[in-house]
């Protein structure tokens, strides 16, 4: 059997050999705590289960979806807009539902690469920036985040043919792996590249509604002439817990809305009508929920960081997301650093290494186990690294 050469050029699975460690040491009956996967243990809010359920049972959701999706899908996203950022919306043209920003973000490269073409594409970062291109037949231009920058990216130290050769730009923020919030002038910067160089700016909002301290994170939308060019890939995975529901939905930018759809059509068929209902309820009436989740995560949060500090590990409380970003001590690499936790504590942290070059020398916490779990993982990292 022969794979394609499109698969052949995704890099080697750098999870690979911690994962091989892992199943090791579950084997011998060690009992290990993940903390390397961002993915929410609390389950989606009653109101959005109850909502499915009702719609589930009318047999007129059934049949294909539109791709379009439904009215009430794109209303209730134009409403959330509206509301939550100010940003005015044509549920149209402008609002069209996704399987998850993943997919989204994953379709667009195929709609708007070419072979010689490249994205550029935050590093560290979710790993779809730089394996969609990749897929797609397409280059990828790093812009490496880093912490003297407030992990912006320095689109001044960009090359003139990398400007040249790019369509798409994809950032993030608040930022996975980093915490960040947005810099100050970030979108407007980016705004202002993408008119001067015929880039589409692509914003991943997965983390808009986990904040923290009262941090409330913008749209890139609300950046001054940015539906001209770009969109934002809003997911209801990490806010309303619903990562298994494969829920998101692309806005802005009329014309890239429409071609993501035209490509849809040809590759899926749209969003089952009942998620889509629950959805539209979670967005209508899940800012309560959503509110209850930031509680969790903050005090989660002041609980992994100051046991970090307590070991010597030099950590800044993130104002978003559901990750904490912290360098590894001197002397270890990031997967040298990851090893030693899981071997010392039985505890998984991911490589920040796997998030891209510029991630090598960091580590990353998920903050999504229950508060025991995280409270006893905290407690063998002290006893095994404290010293
Ligand atoms: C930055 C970022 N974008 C997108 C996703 C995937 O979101 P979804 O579940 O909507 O596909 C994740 C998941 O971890 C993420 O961290």
């Amino acid at each position: 059997m022969r794979t394609s050469a499109r698969l052949e050029r995704i890099p080697p699975y750098l999870f690979a050999e911690l994962e091989r460690k892992i199943a090791a040491k579950k084997a011998q009956g060690i009992d290990v705590i993940s903390l390397g996967i961002g993915d929410p243990d609390t389950p989606t809010p009653a109101l959005v289960v109850d909502a499915l359920a009702a719609s589930a049972r009318d047999p007129a959701t059934h049949q294909y979806p539109s791709n379009r999706g439904r009215p009430e899908f794109r209303d209730a996203v134009t409403r959330f807009y509206q509301r939550r950022f100010g940003v005015e919306l044509d549920p149209a043209t402008e609002v069209v539902p996704a399987l998850g920003a993943k997919e989204c973000i994953f379709n667009l490269n195929l709609a708007f690469l070419d072979p010689g073409s490249a994205a550029l594409a935050a590093d560290p970062g979710y790993p779809v920036y730089t394996a969609g291109p990749l897929l797609a037949g397409a280059d990828v231009v790093p812009m490496p985040l880093l912490p003297d920058r407030g992990f912006a990216p320095d689109l001044d130290a960009l090359s003139e043919a990398d400007r040249e050769r790019s369509r798409l730009m994809y950032l993030n923020y608040p930022n996975n792996p980093t915490g960040a919030v947005v810099p100050d002038g970030l979108f407007e910067r980016a705004d202002k590249f993408a008119r001067e160089h015929d880039v589409l700016v692509v914003h991943d909002a997965s983390y808009t509604e986990t904040t923290f301290d009262g941090y409330v994170a913008p749209s890139f939308l609300e950046t001054p002439g940015a539906k001209d060019v770009g969109v934002e890939v809003f997911s209801l995975s990490k806010g309303y817990n619903m990562t298994g529901w494969r829920t998101a939905a692309i806005v802005g930018n009329a014309d890239t809305v429409e071609a993501y759809w035209r490509l849809k059509t040809n590759i899926d068929s749209g969003m089952f009508d009942a998620v889509q209902i629950a959805a539209a309820a979670a967005l209508d009436r899940g800012d309560t929920a959503v509110g209850e989740m930031r509680d969790v995560y903050a005090r989660r949060r002041d609980l992994v960081c100051d046991a970090l500090r307590a070991i010597g590990v030099d950590v800044t409380p993130p104002r978003g997301t559901i990750y904490i970003w912290a360098p590894v001590p001197d002397g270890h690499t990031s997967a040298s650093y990851c090893e030693l936790v899981l071997e010392e504590s039985a505890v998984v942290v991911s490589p920040g290494g796997a998030y891209g070059p510029a991630g090598e020398g960091f580590f990353r916490i998920s903050l999504t186990v229950p508060d025991d779990r995280l409270a006893e993982a905290v407690e063998r990292l002290r006893e095994s690294l404290g010293g």
